[in-house]
């Protein structure tokens, strides 16, 4: 089967509708017919919030708790913690060598986090280093499609230079031979290839940015029923009579197209273009119940997970998932050590 890594960083607890649309939704999906990996970045959340380990701590947990919730299956997936994976850090050393200083420096990814989060010129060496991690996340497990949102391209771009880079030098890949012939020709990484989920980015319900827990903004995978109702109530539509088009870009438009089936959302749409009359309370009582009906396995699973047993369990999925995770890992660094003339002691990790 084909291979897949991708994962989170656990800088908060709680995932909303955009992570679901954007990104957990396809990895339930591929899930299916692919050899998955789903990795928890604990060690990059120290990048931002270094000063708060019992948080990050606390996060890891509710991440894959919600993971679970959500259906991701560590029997069929392999859930990866990163801080566990030695040969994620040591491949993060070696892949550095091959990246140039100002590419990472101008990667647009980190200087939209740098802005977003207001980190100035404070941020410690650790912070852009984390590209070069992620780098290293990617390439440690060797997959072929790294399913992420957009605002990850950029990182998963400087993975594909690296490893193509890697090969030519270290592997004898011509440089006109083909993406897809990489390994073929003897390299030691596939070129991996970004799939973005079905829907790129989900506006919150006030409209003007993405869905994002610290902007008030989201609606979580374990609001309650009525909770839901509420904020999808309170969108606000901007139309000045009930025959006015509904404005474009408007998240109860965005929700319409996403969480209604398509040849309702088809029907709806027209009704707005066409001057009908149209009860906006009443679409968002559809689009709400559409919601809960998405969400309401989940949240049922979720409350199974809480309390002490539920972090037992959550402990226990990580242990059972450390032995395969490392096995891939160890083999893909020990490929590359000695690609580099660096194989001296093949070595065993494991618990
Ligand atoms: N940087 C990603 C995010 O914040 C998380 C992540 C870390 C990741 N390592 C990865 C995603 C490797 C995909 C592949 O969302």
């Amino acid at each position: 089967m084909p291979r897949i890594l991708t994962g989170d960083t656990p800088t908060s607890a709680g995932l909303h509708l955009g992570h679901y649309v954007g990104s957990l939704e396809n990895r339930l999906a591929l899930q299916e017919s692919y050899d998955c990996y789903f990795l928890i970045a604990n060690v990059h959340a120290f990048t931002t919030m270094a000063e708060k380990p019992a948080e990050i701590r606390a996060n890891t947990i509710a991440i894959v708790k919600d993971w679970l919730a959500v259906g991701l299956d560590p029997e069929r997936s392999t859930f990866v913690l990163q801080s566990e994976i030695p040969a994620i850090a040591e491949l993060t050393f070696l892949l550095a060598m091959l990246i140039p200083f100002n590419k990472v420096m101008r990667n647009p990814t980190l200087k939209t986090e740098i802005e977003a989060k207001g980190l100035g010129e404070t941020y410690p060496f650790g912070f852009p280093m984390y590209a070069v991690g992620q780098c290293a996340d990617i390439l440690a497990f060797r997959p072929d499609l790294v399913p992420v949102g957009e605002d990850q391209e950029a990182h998963i771009e400087l993975c594909r230079d690296v490893a193509m880079k890697f090969n030519q030098l270290y592997c004898h890949v011509n440089n006109r031979t083909l993406e897809a012939d990489h390994v073929k020709a003897g390299g030691v990484f596939p070129i991996p290839r970004a799939k973005v989920g079905r829907v790129g980015r989900l506006v919150g319900l006030d409209g003007k940015n993405k869905m994002s827990k610290s902007l008030g903004n989201a609606i979580f995978l374990y609001d309650t029923e009525k909770d839901v109702e509420k904020k999808v109530s309170k969108i606000v539509t901007e139309r000045p009579t009930t025959t006015s088009p509904l404005p474009e870009g408007n998240p109860l438009a965005q929700y319409i197209d996403v969480f209604l089936p398509s040849e309702r959302a088809e029907e709806i749409k027209a009704s707005y273009a066409g001057g009908k009359e149209v009860l906006d309370g009443h679409i968002k009582k559809e689009v709400a119940a559409a919601i809960n009906t998405l969400l309401a396995p989940m949240r049922e699973r979720r409350a199974k997970l809480d309390g002490p047993a539920g972090e037992e369990h959550v402990l226990n999925v990580i242990k059972q998932s450390i032995n395969r995770a490392n096995a891939v890992a160890e083999e893909t660094l020990w490929m590359t050590k000695r690609a580099m003339g660096l194989g001296f002691v093949e070595r065993r990790v494991g618990v």
